[in-house]
């Protein structure tokens, strides 16, 4: 069976699975509690759950979790060898399709092989420096004027006024800002959808998540197909008209579906992401104050205004917050774990790993390795200096993954990114109380479960 045959057959990729569950008894791991699996201990502490057997078993062991047996590859060299995948051993495809498959359908990272790479090229037009500068304008303006309405002074719940501002940022950067009386909708109906992509119950019955992410989906695909035709005809700069616009290598135009199923994938794949990786930022930039005001430094000495726009040809030149925001994604990627399926045999480290295996690879786990990292729970941008991130194995910080499903989005993330931190270090003082550690939830991405107490005022 090619692999194109394989991806494209669920059915035949389910058998194969359940097959070779059975093939997996040489790989170090054992099933954990009947029926459950390892799935609450898990659920309860990803992180620590992962240390504990990669010191128990090594860096290739066996769980059973979510009705799944999955074998995780941990360390550098098996991030290289599932992301690069040379050999087109691991289908990204029959990985995600558990998780995103109903409500994100034939996204890019649920498409595989050479049709990947063709859809792939079609959407790289959205993210051309031209696109990306209309983008800024947009974000620029919407920074600005969300953050004018954040409280100063007293404690602040940061999480979710990031969520709402980075919604709000998509609803104009990613749909324009024309949306008029069907925003909040199609704002709501896109949330529904992404709480639904990790419920734990994968049934849309009535009133439960899927059951609401389902309809979620329905007031998306709607709105989207209605608007293909008005985008064309008018015009305009934000992602989806790009889209609307985007053309096949023979110069045809998207259909209709396709366009729907990448626009929907594309506000899933940024929304949680950003919300999550701003959040950390922030958290960092308090807990360390010396490093908000080294950043700070930055932007001052940049003469610019400090209420100006951020312009698009300067983004460049902030150096060390790019450096600080990387470092806050290595201590909490936003995606944490990347699923596959092996598609072909293979062998990593002496196991044998049979097709049809669910595969795992932990960024969140490499990014805390001492042998990589020293003392890699300590805050420190300068990690990612030129000379250091240079002497560093390659697939050691992948918060963006990599090959050729490295994040489409990767240079949109930096340019929100530093425009936010533009926008709220020039004006702003960001503080905690002292001793306050927040609680944070790494999974399904991490998040601080108290919401992230900060305080604002006047720098
Ligand atoms: C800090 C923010 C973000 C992080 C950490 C992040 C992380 C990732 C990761 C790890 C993958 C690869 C998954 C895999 O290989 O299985 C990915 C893929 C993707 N991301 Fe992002 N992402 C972020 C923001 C964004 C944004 C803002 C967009 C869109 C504007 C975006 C669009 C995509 C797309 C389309 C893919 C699929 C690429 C493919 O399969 O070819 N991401 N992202």
């Amino acid at each position: 069976m090619s692999v194109q045959t394989l991806s494209n057959r669920h059915g035949s990729a389910h058998d194969l699975r359940a097959a070779s569950a059975r093939a997996l008894a040489h790989i170090p791991g054992d099933d954990g509690w009947p029926i459950i699996g390892h799935t609450l201990t898990l659920l309860a502490d990803p992180k620590g759950f992962v240390e504990r057997r990669a010191q128990r078993y090594g860096p290739v062991y066996r769980t059973r979790a979510f009705g799944q047996i999955n074998v995780t590859l941990l360390g550098p060299e098996a991030n290289e060898l599932v992301l690069l995948d040379s050999q087109k051993l691991f289908s990204s495809a029959l990985g995600w399709d558990i998780l995103l498959g109903r409500l994100f359908p034939r996204g890019l990272m649920l498409l595989d092989f050479d049709e990947h790479r063709l859809h792939r090229r079609a959407l790289s037009v959205a993210f051309k420096s031209g696109p990306m500068q209309s983008y800024l304008a947009q974000l620029n303006a919407g920074i600005a004027k969300g953050l004018a309405q954040w409280p100063r002074g007293g404690q602040f719940k940061f999480y979710p006024a990031i969520k709402q501002l980075t919604l709000d940022l998509a609803a104009t950067s990613f749909l324009g800002d024309e949306l008029g009386p069907e925003l909040e909708t199609v704002k709501r109906a896109f949330i529904a959808m992404v709480a639904a992509s990790i419920a734990v119950i994968r049934v849309p019955a009535p009133g439960t998540r899927m059951g609401r992410g389902v309809r979620g989906r329905a007031v998306i695909v709607d709105y989207f197909t209605r608007q293909i035709p008005l985008r064309r005809e008018r015009g305009g700069e934000d992602l989806f008209s790009q889209l609307c616009r985007a053309a096949w290598d023979d110069g045809s135009l998207l259909s209709d579906a396709d366009i729907v199923d990448h626009m929907s994938f594309l506000m899933m794949a940024a929304h949680d992401t950003l919300t999550s990786s701003l959040t950390s930022f922030v958290y960092q930039l308090a807990a360390n104050p010396n490093w908000q005001e080294n950043v700070r430094q930055e932007l001052r000495g940049m003469g610019l205004a400090a209420g100006e726009p951020i312009p698009f040809a300067r983004l460049d030149d902030l150096v060390l917050t790019e450096m600080a925001f990387k470092e806050a994604m290595r201590l909490a990627p936003p995606v944490p774990s990347l699923p596959r399926t092996a598609v072909r045999e293979l062998e990593f480290m002496g196991f044998r790993i049979p097709v049809g295996t669910r595969v795992a690879i932990n960024p969140l786990y490499t990014h805390h390795m001492a042998e990589l990292w020293p003392e890699p729970e300590r805050y420190d941008p300068m990690r990612f200096d030129v000379e250091a991130s240079r002497a560093r194995h390659k697939f050691a910080y992948v918060p963006f993954g990599g090959g050729a499903h490295m994040c489409l989005g990767l240079n949109f993330a930096h340019m929100q990114a530093k425009c936010f931190t533009w926008h709220l270090l020039n004006a702003l003082e960001v503080s905690i109380a002292p001793g306050y550690h927040p609680d944070w939830s790494m999974w399904p991405i991490p998040y601080p479960r108290d919401g992230l107490e900060v305080t604002l005022k006047p720098a």
